[in-house]
């Protein structure tokens, strides 16, 4: 098969951790005959610095002409504390969600055997969870109508109906491939927002009569995820909460360096790790490359690529297993791997 990959690779640990990816790539391109052509393209405080847009027309381009987009991170501490600045990686990264169509975030949560020990939770708790959040990714609070001054400030958390069946189509379709639990994760006692999700995802109940669905509290889903992680199989969510919520599942699988993500809509499909741009690490060689490689492998799946994709799962495993880890994850007293000697192990073992 033949791929033409956007790569921006970003800010922060983002020019580290893609080179990783692309070299894993490469090296299943080899093993199973693909063809994979990338398109490098600006995005974040660097395509600030270089053309002074977070997300430039060109790289908006770049996107819409390849089969996939694979994406690192956004984001630099110089942006950060000046709240009257309207130009920031972040706009750019929500400009690029928006013209792409990606209004489905898939956020798959599970745990390496070899790390339940890593987590914070108890193992026992842990031990098998595998679920999905489905982030609904270009509505709500990010998006609405926005205010601002010195007295006075608001977001609008606003929702229209084709919004939300289509993210719930996406949950549904999701749960019926799973195990056919669908947890609707709202705020409908307090919020009209998610009483609209609530009724629209009751009214489609009936076309889906193979799924078992639930609605949970967005405060209550964030005690269960971590109370009770294999209770859930698929959970669909708005924005603002499927963001939070996500860095919380993070603590299940023992390292935010470790959780890919797929971003899919209208156009071409995103592939991306969870975790930011790190700005603290970059340039150290000790950021996680295992969520970027694992987004490599969600993007080769997406195309039908499963033993492909399957390939570079088990090299990560075998990576994990064999200690062969980033400082946060690695086990006491042991040696701790830079980003490059990681990748380079990992492409060694496809
Ligand atoms: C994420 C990130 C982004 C978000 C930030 C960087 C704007 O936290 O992808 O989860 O809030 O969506
Ligand atoms: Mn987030």
């Amino acid at each position: 098969m033949k791929l033409n990959i956007a790569v921006l690779a970003g800010d922060g640990i983002g020019p580290e951790i893609m080179p990783q990816a692309i070299n894993v790539l490469n090296a299943v391109a080899r093993k199973f005959g693909h063809e994979f052509v990338y398109h490098e393209a600006l995005c974040g405080a660097h395509a600030i610095d270089e053309v002074g847009d977070p997300f430039p027309e060109e790289t908006y381009k770049v996107c819409m002409d390849a089969d996939a987009v694979l994406f690192a991170a956004v984001g630099d501490p110089r942006f950060d504390n000046d709240p009257t600045l309207k130009v920031r990686p972040e706009t750019g990264l929500l400009a690029m969600r928006k013209k792409l169509g990606l209004f489905a975030n898939v956020r798959p949560v599970a745990t390496f055997d070899c790390l339940l020990h890593k987590s914070p939770l108890k193992e026992e708790l842990i031990k098998g969870a595998d679920f999905v959040v489905i982030r609904e990714l270009t509505g709500g609070m990010y998006f609405g109508e926005k205010y601002q001054d010195n007295d006075k400030a608001y977001d609008t958390d606003i929702y229209y109906r084709p919004e939300i069946e289509r993210i719930l189509k996406v949950g549904f379709e999701f749960a019926q491939k799973r195990n056919k639990h669908l947890t609707v994760v709202d705020k409908a006692n307090v919020l009209a927002s998610s009483r609209l999700w609530r009724q629209i995802a009751q009214e489609m109940e009936s076309l889906y009569p193979d799924v078992n669905v639930d609605y949970m509290f967005i405060d209550n889903a964030s005690m269960r995820v971590l109370t009770e992680p294999r209770f859930f199989d698929v959970i669909v969510t708005e924005n603002t909460f499927g963001d939070i919520l996500t860095d919380e599942t993070s603590a299940i699988t023992g390292s935010m360096g470790l959780q890919p993500s797929a971003s899919l809509g209208e156009h071409t499909p995103l592939f991306e790790p969870v975790h930011g741009s790190w700005p603290q690490a970059a340039g150290k060689n000790i950021a996680n490359p295992l969520a970027q490689i694992l987004s490599a492998a969600m993007m080769l799946e997406h195309f039908g690529l499963n033993a492909e994709g399957a390939a570079i799962r088990k090299a990560c495993d075998e990576a994990l297993e064999s200690n062969i880890r980033t400082p946060e994850i690695q086990v006491e007293g042991g040696k701790a791997y830079g980003t490059k000697e990681i990748g380079e192990w990992i492409v060694n073992h496809i």
